[in-house]
């Protein structure tokens, strides 16, 4: 699905990220994990267009993506969240679910804005389909409130729903569970893997939870010093000596 090649990223002085190269497949929860400031969230950013590397290549399905800005990137089905909270605070949860745009659906555009009836049909299934999912998410409750009152958790999980409004193929996740409490957080946890197992969502997950990662991902890409590290199941992950070390720097290793 995703194919990072040889990719480098200099801020200043900083070289952010340092000739990385990794793939996500098709249909995985692939994780993200390594210390603060290892460089993930800036490759986070160059994988969904957010600024271009300053050396190697991005393939998404084989296709070279490098330098593609994020609404072109979204419009080819590749999605990135909780970089901030862009819920529309003063609009319901609803309303701010059936504001997602819907154009990687492949509708025909013309023939939706001049046929009256085509319009409104269209209206009620973007309701109906943001009702299930409010529903999906067990928002019921808050679907009428502002966005801007819902809890952080919550606002998670409407982040989540517009994902689920706009029928991506691969989602990037930037530690969703951060501020997020446990129960939430297993709600969130059982969102991913239903997108992922029954409507074949890809995902790319970056998370400092390891109980979620161990959850969720397989496989689980440790980054450390800008640069993929190893790969591997999250049992295998968790018992590599030489991760524990640059992960924790070997005196935490009980965290892992
Ligand atoms: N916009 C920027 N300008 C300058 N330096 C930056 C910028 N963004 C990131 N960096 C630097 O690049 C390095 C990698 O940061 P990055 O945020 O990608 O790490 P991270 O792995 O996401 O860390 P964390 O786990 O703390 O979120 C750090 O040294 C950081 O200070
Ligand atoms: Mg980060």
């Amino acid at each position: 699905m995703i194919d990072v090649q040889d990719v480098s990223k200099r801020f200043g002085r900083v070289l952010a990220v340092d000739r990385c190269s990794l793939s996500v497949e098709k249909g995985t929860i692939t994780g993200l994990i390594g210390p603060n400031g290892a460089g993930k969230t800036t490759l986070f950013n160059i994988v969904a267009g957010v600024f271009a590397p300053s050396s190697g290549r991005i393939l998404l399905e084989g296709e070279d993506v490098t330098g593609l800005p994020s609404h072109e990137l979204f419009g080819r089905g590749l999605l990135r969240t909780f970089q901030i909270a862009h819920e529309f605070s003063a609009m319901t949860a609803l309303e701010n679910l059936m504001m997602v745009p819907s154009g990687q659906r492949g509708e025909n555009v013309f023939a939706s804005c001049f046929r009256r009836g085509a319009v409104m049909a269209q209206e009620a299934e973007t309701r109906a389909r943001a009702e299930d999912v409010i529903a999906l998410l067990r928002l019921g409750h808050v679907r009428n409130e502002l966005a801007g009152n819902l809890s952080g958790g919550q606002k998670k999980l409407l982040e989540l729903g517009r994902v689920m409004m706009t029928d991506p193929k691969v989602v990037l996740l930037d530690e969703i569970a951060a501020g997020v409490n446990r129960t939430l957080l297993n709600d969130l946890a059982a969102v991913v893997e239903r997108l992922n197992r029954e409507e074949g969502l890809t995902f790319f997950v970056i998370e400092h939870d390891m109980d979620l990662i161990a959850r969720l991902c397989d496989p689980v890409i440790v980054m450390a010093a800008g640069t993929k590290m190893v790969e591997g199941p999250m049992a295998e992950i968790r018992a590599n000596p030489e991760v524990v070390e640059a992960y924790f720097g070997g005196g935490q290793a009980g965290a892992a």
